[in-house]
Order: structure tokens, then sequence, then C-alpha cells
């Protein structure tokens, strides 16, 4: 080996997995975030790598023109994981960004509209325009792009796990209408939203705004975008949102990405309703997109989930879950407004700096949580790979309660010294 590959070897090997543990050369960190939220089974799993190896000394490229009937195979077995009218499949993506401007081209395509309605604090991706239509302007500061008539709605108060459906969240779904008849000139193609919003700092969306959404949507002809690329495979419990908590949203076109690859990796679609596959293949295709190693997490991403009956697991241990981070909230009145579902939950903390802070502890304790809105958020998000255990749950509040005792020993010392 020459030096460059010996520095290569020693960058990247020091980083090793196991099941929902990441070794970083010095630390053994048990992983609540499960990665960027795209470790469904964890880092390892060995059903899935095996299928990996052996597909990759087949071949790890085929275009398009070959993979067609595999991507029609991946659909008919997620057919029983979706929303009845959803009948279709878009599978030419590697990532979330790519496969939600697949699903804005079919709603403009369809309607003849051009305008997107999104979320405040949302997240849809890092393309321009899924930067644009995303709810977090600041990213937006030093480039240009448009979607003509597109505008941007305030999101509903979080569903939270100790309280009833808040009076806010009814007020802003009565706006809808007002938005759409006010805001826009009749020139609206879509609206996206992610049933639980991610980034934005794990917002639960109250069934009642889902069911105004599909109502209002229906009435003026716009499509429906379910953004699962968080919440799909399993991570609300269900295997989209759009069949379990979510499903009175019935959405037209559900997006995926992230967790789908199991273990990281990149893959990314569309589902749909038939009317709405509506693209020729120039007018929206990656040349890695539905590549035979995605393919192949794809596919065996969903045997595992089915075979070791993660979405029962998810739901059996949710409470578990629930119950640990509002006995943390209890001990801490660092911790608020606990709330989330299946294995994907989050809470706030009173800033961002101070969000900051928890994360940096909680590594020294051997724990990865991660923040929200880019480290501008005051969320702080707990969602564990769907493979965790009870005893994997423990391990996550005991360390998370090492982690708040320090903080708030942290914060006292700081005000001391101010
Ligand atoms: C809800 C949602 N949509 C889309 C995206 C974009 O996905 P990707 O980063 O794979 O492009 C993300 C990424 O965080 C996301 O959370």
């Amino acid at each position: 080996m020459n030096n460059a590959t010996d520095m290569f070897e020693n960058l990247i090997g020091q980083y090793k997995g196991d099941g929902p543990y990441l070794h970083d050369g010095e630390r053994k960190l048990i992983d609540a975030a499960s990665g960027t939220f795209n470790l469904p089974l964890g880092y390892t799993n060995q059903r899935v790598a095996d299928k990996l190896k052996q597909q990759i000394d087949r071949c790890t490229h085929l275009s398009s023109a070959y993979t067609k009937p595999i991507s029609d195979h991946i659909l008919t077995r997620l057919k029983k994981h979706l929303p009845e009218n959803i009948d279709r499949i878009w599978l030419r993506d590697v990532s979330g960004s790519g496969a939600v401007e697949g699903a804005i081209r079919m709603a403009q395509k369809y309607t003849g509209r051009s305008g997107v309605i999104s979320l405040f604090k949302s997240h849809h991706g890092q393309s321009l325009a899924t930067a644009k239509i995303s709810g977090n302007a600041f990213r937006l500061q030093n480039f240009t792009s448009s979607i003509d008539g597109s505008i941007k709605i305030p999101t509903p108060a979080s569903e939270l796990c100790n309280k009833e459906s808040s009076v806010q969240s009814i007020n802003s779904i009565t706006d809808l209408e007002d938005f759409i008849n006010f805001g826009s000139c009749g020139n609206i193609a879509c609206i996206i939203l992610e049933p639980v919003l991610g980034n934005g700092g794990n917002i639960v969306l109250p069934v009642e705004f889902y069911r105004q959404v599909r109502k209002i949507c229906s009435k003026y002809g716009i499509v429906v975008i379910a953004d699962e690329v968080q919440t799909g495979f399993g991570r609300t419990g269900t295997f989209f949102a759009s069949t379990g908590y979510a499903k009175a949203l019935k959405p037209d076109i559900i997006v995926f990405a992230k967790g789908a690859g199991g273990l990281g990796i990149p893959t990314g679609g569309i589902l749909m309703r038939s009317a709405l596959d509506c693209l020729e293949s120039f007018e929206h295709s990656s040349t890695s997109g539905a590549n035979p190693l995605s393919l192949t997490a794809l596919n065996e991403t969903i045997s595992v989930i089915e075979e070791d009956n993660l979405l029962q697991h998810v739901q059996d241990n949710e409470i578990h879950l629930k119950n640990g981070l509002l006995a943390l909230q209890e001990q801490h009145e660092l911790v608020t407004n606990v709330r989330g579902l299946g294995y994907m939950f989050g809470f706030d903390v009173p800033s961002a700096q101070i969000a900051g802070m928890a994360i940096e502890i909680a590594g020294k304790h051997g724990l990865i949580i991660r923040g929200s809105r880019y480290g501008k958020g005051r969320a702080i998000k707990v969602r564990p790979p769907l493979t965790c255990t009870k005893a994997h749950i423990d391990e996550i509040m005991n360390k998370l309660e090492l982690t708040f005792v320090e903080l708030a020993k942290t914060l006292d010392t700081l005000q001391e010294v101010a």
C-alpha cells in the first residue's frame, strides 16, 4: 500500500458500525438518531450486507433500460403497505431531493399549474427547487430560484404526548383555504407536507389538519404530496405514515428515500396514483437512479421489515420510548414538549444553543442525538434504528439522564460565573 492508500484506510477505517452502535476510533456511541435518520436497520445488518456483496460481484450499474421490471417488482411488494389509490412507482432517484423534485414535476404536468404550497419549518431537500420550497428561508440567502406562484403557510402546533389537540392548530387549518384564495391566483399545483416534520423539529401534525388538507385540496384540484423521506419505511410504526397516523391525508403522491436503503444505501422513489404517472423518462431521471445496489438494499430492507416484524416491534416499544422521554421531562425542567410516535420522537430545550450543548455532552456519554433546523432550532430528536430493543432504549434513556444532569450543572456554573 502506498501512503495515500494508507491514509485513506486510516481515515475511513476508524469508523465501524455494529447494529445501532458506531465506534468512531475512540468511543462506542449508541446512535439514537439512526445516522441522518437513514439507518432503520442500524449501521450493520448481515442479511442486507450479504445481498449487497453478492450484487457487487454481479454488477453495480444497469441502465434504466433494464431496471423497469425490477422497479415494478418493488412496487408489487410495496402495494400492501400503500393507500389503496396509490398504484404506480417512479424509481429513478438516489436522493430525497431528487424524488421530491420528480413529485413536483408530476403535479405540475398533471395540473398544468406551477405553484407549490409548503409549510414553515419544512425540509424537502438540498437542490435549488427543494430548498426554495422548504420552510427554512435562511438557507436561500445567497441563492436565487423560483417556482412561480408558490406560497408557504404556517405549520400547526405539534401534537404533544401529554396534551390534547391544540386550538392554535385548528386556526391554521382554516387559513389554508384563505391562502389558496387570497395568497395565490389559481396557480397552485400541489401541497407538499411531511406527516411529521423532521428537520423542523419533530412536529406531529394534528390529524384534523390532514383531514382538512385533503378536503380543501380535493375541492381545488390540488395534488397532495406526502414527503415520507423521514417517516417512510416503518419510522412511525406503520410502513408509511400515510397508512397509519396520517391516513386521513390520503395523499396522491408519496415520496420516499433515506430509510428505504436500510443501511444508508442511497435510493429515492415516488409512489403515485396512476393518473399522475405522466412523466416521460427524459423529464425526470438520474444516472444512478435504480442502480442495482439501491434496488438490492431496497428489496432486502422490505424483506427485513416484513420478516422480522419490525412494524409490530416499533408499535410495541413505542410506549417504552415515550414513557422514558416523559420521565426525563418530569425530571428535568430543561426538557419540554415531548412529542412523537413510533420511533420518531423529539422534545424541546430552552434554546438552540442549549440544544448544541446537550448534543455535545451526550457525545461524551456515548450517545448520538441530533438537533433541528441546522442547529437553529431548539428541538432534540430521538429516533433510534427500528431494530433497537427495549434494552437499547433503556441505554439511550440512561445516557439522556446523564446528559441532562451534566447539562443542568454546566448551565448553573455558567450562570454563577456570569
Ligand atoms: C422530509 C425530507 N424530504 C427530503 C429530504 C431530502 O433528502 P436527501 O437529503 O436525500 O436529498 C430530506 C432530507 O433530510 C427530508 O428530511
